[in-house]
């Protein structure tokens, strides 16, 4: 059934995320904050994005970068105060840009005053069904109640004692007995909600209500997949080696379990209590996109990361089919589709388009990593597999600093490192820390420019500088230039709202990826050799095309180009 499409904002918008412990510290803490990321606004509107989308910047221990919260209506001081968000939430607007707030329901913090609720009460209680508390195996409870591996490594269960302490084992000096189990996809201090509980449910619609009456135009809703587990929590072994956030195509009995929408009809129902077209969108690792498409049909999300865009090969044929393939599942519900290269789970695509062989999805890199990068060539396929994107229809996702083309830092100090996966794996996996480094604005400022005492809480490389936006600012060629011109004309062109039509000469190619949409050719060259071009005025290259001998036109290898097209 064809849906007709509505004219809403989130269907055509670029999306710029925003990770505020790295974009902007104000304070001189080295970490960044919400007044930084106000100061830094007027930055985002001259570079083009309609909207930002803040990585969790509410009360928090901090275990897992803020992805851990132990209060929903509370701003952390880390990143400054409820007036600060006001304050935010008012100049962003000011300026036309939309605010999108990120919400974590799948699991709280450990010290969510709903856990220490659940730990000090007794097995069955009321407090402890708010979470998923079970007996453990063996005769005398000592193994977790199933084999399942947590996504940042070891077991996903994590025993507690009953007693006066509802403390966690193994609690130095706590009194009590051994007692159930606690269940956390992620680390021990991320207990997961029981989803099932009514009041569960209930308690987030209120916290929604709760942003969205201070001027929040959306949530980006993390583990968007993972709420509802298989009744009975049966035994299950991943197929690769390393739990992954999902995106197995295997009925995995934790990730998208038919159970979550029921969840986000529900969030809908509170977002169209609003007016001013509240968007919701999903980060759910499923696969194939097909099914990813069951998270934006009508009445529940409107748009979800589309990651199998994401982790496509840099080959022709790949690019081609994802993209037909999410143009096609997602129009098939009446959702845009979207488009992201990366986040602050993956490695950068700067450094991730430059390795060699076929490097593992999503966690980070380090020195001692298998998989030789190639800088100046994953920048390049970078810049081109970014003008790429761009000229698609639909919404983007851009993550802080790939507009000034900043690769994964891979030489991180063991010491240094804070992601808990490093810490549960005990060094086996880097984590994600090398995407997450404070990002460099003026070349010449100390922390280039994050911090005004020159503190960073992931150190910055030497190289940071030849990074900074002000280095690049009005060079023609920059990266940060080639994003600013993408975004200027995917907006005069109307690209966001137009089609892909497969121009007929490259349709099968194995190297070159080329479609009209609307009044512009786009051209990317995957192969090893330069190719001639059609006719038409360039409109914008990632990398400089040239006269050949034969007077035409040629596009180096690893490169994109638009055209404007002719009649
Ligand atoms: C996905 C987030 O993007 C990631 O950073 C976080 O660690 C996990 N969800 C757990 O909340």
């Amino acid at each position: 059934m064809a849906i007709e499409s509505g004219d809403e904002w989130w269907r055509t918008a670029v999306i710029y995320q925003v990770y505020p412990r790295s974009f902007q510290d104000s304070d001189g803490d080295g970490v960044g904050d919400l007044p930084g990321v106000t100061r830094r606004l007027p930055q985002l509107k001259s570079l083009g994005v309609d909207a930002v989308w803040l990585s969790p910047f509410m009360q928090s221990p901090q275990r897992d970068a803020g992805y851990d919260v132990s209060d929903y209506t509370k701003v952390d001081p880390l990143f400054g105060t409820m007036r600060d968000f006001e304050a935010l939430v008012r100049e962003a607007h000011a300026l036309g840009l939309r605010v999108i707030v990120d919400m974590v329901p799948n699991h709280t913090s450990s010290d969510h005053k709903w856990f220490r609720k659940a730990l000090a009460a007794k097995p069955g209680n009321k407090a402890r069904d708010r979470y998923i508390f079970r007996d453990g195996r063996g005769r005398h409870g000592q193994k977790p109640p199933n084999n399942w591996q947590s996504v940042f490594g070891g077991p996903m269960w994590d025993r507690v004692l009953d007693g006066k302490d509802g403390s966690v084992l193994p609690a130095k000096g706590a009194n009590g007995k051994p007692g159930q189990w606690y269940l956390h996809i992620f680390d021990s201090s991320q207990p997961d909600l029981n989803w099932e509980n009514r009041w569960v449910r209930d308690k987030f619609k209120n916290i929604l209500r709760f942003w969205l009456d201070r001027g929040a135009d959306g949530f980006r809703v993390d583990v968007a997949h993972g709420l509802v587990k298989q009744g009975g929590l049966p035994d299950y072994t991943p197929p690769a080696e390393g739990a992954s956030m999902g995106g197995n195509e295997a009925a995995e009995p934790y990730w998208g379990q038919p159970g979550v929408h029921e969840i986000w009809r529900e969030w809908r129902g509170v977002l169209d209590e609003y007016d001013g077209d509240r968007a919701l969108c999903a980060e759910a690792w499923v696969s194939p996109i097909e099914r990813m498409a069951l998270w934006v049909r009508p009445g529940e999300f409107d748009q979800a990361f589309n990651f199998d865009y994401m982790f496509a090969r840099w080959t022709a044929r790949d690019l081609r089919r994802v993209i037909d393939e999410s143009l096609t599942a997602f129009g098939a519900v009446g959702a845009p589709s979207t488009w992201v290269l990366s986040n602050h789970d993956v490695i950068r695509h700067a450094t991730r388009l430059g390795m060699a062989g076929d490097p593992p999805q999503g966690d980070g890199i380090g020195p001692r990593s298998p998989y030789p990068v190639d800088a100046a060539l994953g920048l390049r396929r970078a810049r081109a597999a970014s003008a790429l994107m761009l000229a698609l229809p639909g919404s983007a996702y851009l993550y802080q600093g790939e507009e000034l083309g900043l690769p994964e830092v891979i030489d991180i100090p063991d010491e240094a490192r804070q992601d808990p996966t490093w810490k549960r794996t005990k060094g086996k996996r880097y984590g994600r820390d090398g995407c997450r480094v404070p990002i460099p604005w003026e070349a010449e400022e100390p922390s280039c420019g994050f911090s005004p005492t020159g503190r960073a809480w992931l150190p910055q490389p030497g190289e940071w500088a030849a990074f900074a936006r002000d280095r690049q600012e009005g060079v023609p060629g920059s990266t940060l230039e080639l994003y600013r011109a993408a975004l200027r004309l995917r907006r005069s062109k109307r690209l966001a709202s137009g089609g892909v039509r497969w121009l007929n000469e490259w349709s099968r190619s194995r190297t070159v990826v080329a479609f009209r949409n609307r009044s512009v050719l786009v051209v990317a060259n995957l192969g090893r050799r330069p190719i001639g071009l059609p006719d038409g005025k360039p409109l914008l290259e990632s990398a400089p095309t040239r006269l050949g001998r034969n007077g035409k036109r040629m596009l180096p290898p690893d490169a994109t180009v638009w055209l404007r097209a002719g009649r």
